[in-house]
């Protein structure tokens, strides 16, 4: 069941959220979805360790994407990658609604999905060296200062990403917010788990396999520069 469908608990991990829980407004299929289609692809959270094999019963390259909005992206790359399994993690209601009906339409079985704060699934549900790829495309840019402390991309949640990676495995973002841009860039650059792929040390090009979003479509109508960061994990930083 979706987190916001269940009663509150108390949290014993005090950390700032980069989020602010909604419950949105969801449109009915979404919540049918939500009934209906969670057994299938959707995973509850618990402080226990998830097997990955288990859960897409077989061994294959995987991809997690932390904050998927809608899971435009998710399902598209999924429903290409028939060979790779896809782990989304969000915490807002109507988003996952709307990706558990495209993952239904598009008929796939290598997708599923959390419905919770992702720095405590990485830490508690996801084991070391187990995730070849992360994504986390624009964000929330948090964009004033008093802010910043929300933001997803801290040094101690890279460190956490860069723990669940395997050695080469890569860390993708993208944002459409100059600031975050040069924010990533220089949390990342700090931390010496990860190697810069752009050849300039800086942005990558927008990679052409990158599904356009709802949130880079607003970018863009915005008339933003969107910025792609490219990180591979190195292998003796563990
Ligand atoms: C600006 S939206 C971008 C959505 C999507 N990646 C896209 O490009 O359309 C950021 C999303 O991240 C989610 N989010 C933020 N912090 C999160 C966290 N700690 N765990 C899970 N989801 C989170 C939000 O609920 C929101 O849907």
């Amino acid at each position: 069941m979706p987190e916001s469908e269940q009663p509150p608990t108390a949290c014993p991990d005090r950390h700032i959220r980069s989020f602010v829980q909604r419950i949105g407004r969801m449109t009915p299929a979404q919540e049918r979805a939500l009934t209906e289609l969670w057994p299938i692809y959707g995973v509850d959270y618990s402080a226990n360790t998830l097997d990955l094999d288990v859960l897409f019963e077989r061994q294959a390259p995987r991809t997690l994407e932390i904050g998927f909005g809608d899971g435009e992206l998710l399902t598209t790359l999924a429903s290409r990658h028939p060979e790779r399994d896809y782990l989304g993690i969000e915490v807002h209601s109507p988003g996952v609604g709307h990706c558990l009906l495209a993952a239904q339409t598009a008929g796939l079985t290598n997708l599923r999905v959390i419905s919770h704060d992702a720095v405590e699934v990485l830490r508690t549900s996801l084991s070391a060296m187990t995730i070849h790829e992360v994504l986390i495309y624009f964000a929330d840019p948090w964009p004033k200062k008093r802010h910043h402390k929300r933001r997803l991309i801290q040094e101690s949640f890279v460190s956490l990403i860069s723990s669940r990676l395997k050695p080469g495995g890569r860390l993708r973002l993208a944002t459409d917010w100059e600031p975050y841009a040069e924010w990533m860039l220089d949390v990342l650059m700090a931390s010496s788990d990860f190697r810069n792929c752009a050849a300039d040390n800086r942005y990558v090009v927008r990679p052409e396999a990158r599904p356009v979003t709802k949130f880079e479509r607003r970018g863009n109508r915005l008339g933003h520069v969107v910025r792609d960061l490219e990180f591979e994990r190195l292998a003796d930083s563990v």
